[in-house]
């Protein structure tokens, strides 16, 4: 399996998987591996809100409830990302598109310029190991970057290996919303990954055991192991 990096110029992979399946985890280390700008939109989302701008009070209160944020809006915060000079050598995109209609939108923006999806990542990992995941997570609140009390802790506890900052859990990381989230938003990321299985476009990675094990078979997936560890 190769990782169709010559088509179109650009190489943009998709990281798709549950909630705490490790998309964040794992595009925080690819983007490092490979130089591509990690793109969550999860946490672009959280920016908007944090900063209080027109976008993030249109996202707050369906993130509160565990629900997707309407098509229309997710759609033009990611193509403007994506158009960014950051993104001209390609993107790891975390978290989009989600739903087959922010596919579509994704697809026909790339096929505009001649472009596509080099290969869709889907990690897959057993619901009740969504769960331990998610409530031993605390993240940094500048760039969201995840860490685990258990299996991912860092250097110094309570506090962001990258920039220092005192890390903090998520709102929408309460049970309940959590619960929300996998009911919401698992049916329509199937949906997205059969799209993509139907133009042969994604590699299924089991996503469990330590991040490395998890990281070693994206890299197989994509034909890079050798290349860049
Ligand atoms: P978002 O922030 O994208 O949340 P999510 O998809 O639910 O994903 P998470 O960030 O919760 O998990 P992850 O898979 O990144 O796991 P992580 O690496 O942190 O979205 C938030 C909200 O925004 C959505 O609910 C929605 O409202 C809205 N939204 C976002 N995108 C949207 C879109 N396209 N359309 C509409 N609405 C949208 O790992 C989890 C934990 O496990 C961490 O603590 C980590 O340290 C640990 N861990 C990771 N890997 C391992 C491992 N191998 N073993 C053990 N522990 C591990």
């Amino acid at each position: 399996m190769t990782d169709g990096a010559s088509f179109g110029g650009r190489r943009i992979y998709l990281l798709v998987g549950a909630v705490g399946a490790g998309k964040g985890t794992q595009a925080d280390i690819l983007s490092e591996r490979l130089g591509l700008p990690h793109l969550a939109s999860g946490d672009l989302f959280r920016r908007a809100t944090r900063e209080g701008t027109p976008l993030g009070e249109k996202a707050k209160g369906y993130m509160e409830r565990g629900e997707l944020v309407p098509d229309d809006v997710t759609i033009a915060m990611f193509m403007e990302e994506l158009s960014k000079p950051e993104a001209a050598r390609g993107a790891i995109l975390d978290g989009f598109p989600r739903t087959v209609g922010q596919a579509r939108a994704l697809d026909a923006t790339l096929a505009g310029q001649g472009e596509g999806i080099s290969r869709v990542l889907y990690i897959e990992v057993p619901p009740e190991d969504l769960v331990e995941r998610v409530s031993g997570r605390w993240v940094c609140p500048t760039d969201g970057t995840p860490y685990h009390l258990v299996t991912d802790p860092p250097r110094v506890p309570g506090i962001c290996d990258k920039d220092g900052m005192p890390l903090i859990q998520r709102d929408d990381d309460k049970p309940e919303v959590v619960r929300a989230r996998l009911a919401q938003q698992v049916p329509p990321m199937l949906e997205v990954i059969a799209h993509y299985e139907q133009a042969g476009k994604v590699s299924r990675v089991d996503g469990r055991g330590t991040i490395d094990e998890v990281t070693g078979r994206i890299l197989d997936a994509l034909g890079l192991g050798q290349a860049v560890s």
